[in-house]
């Protein structure tokens, strides 16, 4: 994520091409905003610029999770249109498993209807193959 037209990162926001199986608990889109850029709904914003991009790789809808304790995540997901699904415990022998994360929130993002809305020109930067992911510049 960048500031407007300047060379300021203010923070990071993943799209993941994968399964849907494989993408259950961390979902298509990550995000995160570097502390002093907070308060601004940045990530929300950085959420609905990747939704063309998700359409072009061919998903129809876009799953975002969240950790139950984590507030800004969770209104982020709001923010960005998604609706909240269901809350599934995270196996222990899964990656993203730790004692006191073991439970997400998934959202669902319906992404035929969210296309439709306008959205803010944006420059998008898609990364090599390996890097499985693309960021909104
Ligand atoms: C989640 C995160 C990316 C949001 O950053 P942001 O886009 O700047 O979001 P904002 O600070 O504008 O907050 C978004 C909404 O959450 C609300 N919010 C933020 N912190 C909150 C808190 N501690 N309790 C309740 N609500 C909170 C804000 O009030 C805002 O809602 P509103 O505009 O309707 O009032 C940022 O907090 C972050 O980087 N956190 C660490 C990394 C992380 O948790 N990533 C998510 C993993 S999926």
């Amino acid at each position: 994520m960048r500031k407007g037209q300047t060379t300021a990162k203010i923070g990071t926001i993943r799209l993941r091409i994968d399964s849907t199986e494989v993408l259950r608990l961390p979902g298509h889109l990550g995000f995160d905003v570097k502390p002093e850029y907070r308060g601004l709904r940045y990530a929300a914003r950085s959420c609905r610029l990747l939704f063309p991009l998700a359409q072009a790789h061919g998903l129809a809808s876009l799953w975002i999770t969240s950790d139950p304790k984590n507030a800004a995540s969770r209104r982020t997901c709001e923010l960005a249109g998604a609706k909240y699904i269901e809350t599934v415990r995270i196996p222990r022998n899964h990656e993203m498993y730790a004692k006191d994360e073991c439970f997400v929130r998934r959202y669902k993002i319906n992404l035929r209807k969210k296309c439709e809305a306008t959205l803010a020109p944006a420059r998008i930067a898609c990364l090599p193959r390996s890097g499985r992911g693309a960021r909104v510049t």
